[in-house]
């Protein structure tokens, strides 16, 4: 049976696609290449160029394809965004979700793993934050991606389909080989906007605020590998057909790093002076975010495999340098 990835040509797709390859899976790939890059696409792979809000299109991939499991990675991800264009992030991830929940529950198949985020807590009152942590999201995308996790919940009690909600802190990194990575129009995050200066194509680096409350001034965040969040994803599959229960898990490395911590590491991987300039803060920054992992590393087994920012930004650099101008499509 196959495993269908829902956004399997996107950043975090791509690469959960190569390790399901890699480890024997059959996979199947359905992106509609709004933001997925098709140079992404795993040739190894049968894709359907479908939009998970076309009903249609999906009721045909399940009955050409026997599968077993979704992974569902198929969302805007963009939190600034998404307070200007909510519709647009309710539209594809809310009424995205709703339709592949109907075409599965009507094609029997009762296995989904989600790619959710952090951003469901919002401004978390307590560092480390844990799953039980109240989730008060600042944005339409946080809360697209937390009606998400309500559908997945109130559908899994309804009809037995059973979920893993993977929060995930902040996705960085690349595959080791640097044959794909990460890609975005327009770039927002900080890790790919930090590298373009030593790439000439930027001058310099904003620094969103630098008066808040921690250490340098700068917002703390913490950035896990792409490919510990697609391993987590293999962990949650296994978990799921050892008959685990429906349930929600926090991936993150447990360590934060602030702006500057990260744009000195840059500049030491890179070996080049990177400019900084302050600017204001941007709106709904959380001053810091860092995860306790400790259920997933329990219950699922996870251990992240890269927990050295400097060996996380080389990937990260690797990719970058070597595709400047990203994927070309
Ligand atoms: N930052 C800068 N300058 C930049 C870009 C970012 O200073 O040019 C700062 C941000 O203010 C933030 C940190 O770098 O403090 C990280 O910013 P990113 O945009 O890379 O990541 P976020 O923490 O904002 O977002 C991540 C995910 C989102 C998710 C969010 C949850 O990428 O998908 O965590 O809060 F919604």
């Amino acid at each position: 049976m196959a495993i269908l990835i829902c956004g399997g040509a996107g950043y975090i797709g791509s690469h959960t696609v190569r390790l399901l390859v890699e480890s024997g899976e059959d996979v199947i790939i359905a992106d509609n290449l709004s933001t997925g890059h098709r140079s992404a696409i795993n040739p190894a792979v049968k894709f359907y160029d479908c939009d998970i809000r076309d009903k249609i299109a999906l009721q045909k991939i399940f009955a050409e394809n026997k599968i077993e499991a979704v992974f569902h990675f198929a969302a805007f991800i963009e939190a600034g965004e998404s307070v200007v264009l909510p519709l647009k992030y309710f539209s594809n991830n809310v009424v995205g979700m709703e339709i592949l929940l109907e075409a599965m529950t009507e094609a029997g198949v009762d296995k989904i793993i989600f790619s959710s985020s952090a951003a469901v807590y919002g401004e978390p009152e307590k560092i480390p934050v844990d799953e039980l942590a109240a989730k008060n999201p600042v944005n339409p995308y946080g809360d697209s991606k937390f009606i998400m996790e309500i559908m997945m919940r109130r559908v899994s009690a309804a009809h037995g389909v059973r979920f893993v909600s993977l929060r995930y802190f902040n996705a960085c990194g690349a595959i080791e080989d640097a044959s794909i990575g990460e890609d975005h129009h327009p770039e927002s995050h900080l890790i790919p906007l930090i590298l373009q200066v030593p790439l000439g194509k930027r001058e310099h680096i904003t620094i969103f605020g630098d008066d808040y409350p921690t250490d340098d001034g700068t917002c703390i965040r913490d950035y896990i590998h792409v490919l510990d969040l697609a391993a987590a994803h293999q962990n949650a599959l296994n978990y799921l057909r050892n008959g685990g229960e429906s349930d929600f898990f926090n991936l993150g490395n447990g360590q934060g790093f602030s702006v500057k911590e990260i744009i000195s590491t840059a500049g030491k991987v890179t070996a080049q002076k990177i400019k900084t300039v302050i600017g204001a803060r941007r709106a709904g920054d959380p001053a810091r975010l860092i995860a306790s992992s400790d259920k997933a590393r329990k219950i699922l087994g996870w251990q992240p495999r890269f927990d050295d920012i400097e060996k996380i930004i080389s990937t990260a650099w690797k990719w970058h340098s070597t595709h400047p101008n990203g994927f070309n499509d």
